[in-house]
């Protein structure tokens, strides 16, 4: 494993590359990445960047999100095939019905949506924004896509709003229940209890905080407990326990992971480098209109 990752890090000098990691990355990827974060740190980030080359270690939708605020870039994603199911949970076709079917409506997307989908949107949002996005943006009605968890959080927080939420929903927060709650607190009752909005809305409820990836990390930071259960994807633990050795973390019931964030492995990571592959190339149409979306996002953040 050492050999591999001196030789990604000598090929990455010579293409004057920067590796991105989401926080959901093997610890093996974390580790070796100059930068690692939430799907917004990492798009945020590469703005600043002098480097030409992003390698994104993640999911599609991250390095798609990367390339529309960074387009002068070239982006490479290692996994060809990672995608995110909750991305793919609603199609062009069905925002247009749905945009044709409420009119006067804002279509608010979660980040975790293709650059498509954001291009037909009005403004895009993360989990740790989302509540102040649709807060503050001027319409009362507001198509709020892909997630139904995080919507109806969202929704829970502004009474004043209608709100129509679309289906979509992530496979692995949709995993954790309110009996991993009750049992996780069982075994650890002075526990603080955190979890991502992507969580069914009841086991929202149990909780003592629901907050994105980067919200998990700055509680551990903040706070003068020293046990945390954690609702998220398994290996955002490694990341807290990193950044937090005194402390202690337990997942929510058992470990929940997300697959396509696994595909990255060192192997695919070096190949892209050598092969300089898989390059996320968007029509520039496409990029026009999703980072108008984003961008209106941002002037809320
Ligand atoms: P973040 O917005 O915290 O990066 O999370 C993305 C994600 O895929 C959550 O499941
Ligand atoms: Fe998508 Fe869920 Fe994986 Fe996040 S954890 S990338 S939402 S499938």
């Amino acid at each position: 494993m050492d050999k591999m990752i001196d030789k990604i890090k000598k090929l990455k000098k010579y293409l004057g590359a920067v590796i991105l990691a989401h926080n959901y990355q093997a610890p093996e990827i974390q580790d070796l990445s100059d930068f690692c974060g939430d799907s917004l740190e990492l798009a945020k980030i590469c703005r600043r960047l002098k480097e030409n080359t992003i390698v994104l270690c993640g999911v599609q939708f991250m390095a798609e999100t990367v390339k529309i605020l960074s387009p002068a870039k070239r982006v490479l994603l290692p996994a060809k095939d990672a995608g995110c199911p909750l991305a793919d949970a609603i199609t062009s076709d069905e925002l247009v019905a749905l945009k044709k079917k409420y009119p006067a409506a804002w279509v608010v997307s979660y980040v975790n949506t293709s650059a498509k989908i954001k291009a037909l949107s009005n403004i895009c949002c993360t989990s740790s924004n989302a509540v102040s996005v649709v807060k503050n943006i001027p319409a009362d009605q507001v198509i709020f896509i892909p997630d139904k968890n995080l919507g109806a959080w969202v929704k829970k927080n502004i009474s004043q709003k209608e709100f129509v939420i679309w289906k979509g929903f992530c496979y692995v927060h949709e995993q954790f229940t309110l009996e991993d709650v009750n049992q996780t607190r069982g075994l650890y009752p002075e526990a603080v209890i955190m979890v991502h909005p992507e969580c069914r809305p009841e086991v929202q409820d149990a909780a003592n905080f629901i907050v994105s990836t980067s919200g998990m990390l700055k509680i551990a930071k903040d706070s003068s407990k020293l046990q945390f259960i954690v609702g998220t994807e398994a290996n955002l633990i490694y990341r807290l326990k990193k950044k937090n050795p005194q402390k202690e973390f337990y997942s929510l019931g058992n470990a929940r992971i997300c697959i396509n964030m696994k595909k990255t492995t060192l192997s695919e990571l070096y190949d892209s480098l050598v092969k300089e592959q898989y390059e996320i190339t968007l029509d520039e149409a496409i990029i026009e209109k999703a980072r108008k979306s984003l961008e209106e996002m941002i002037k809320y953040v």
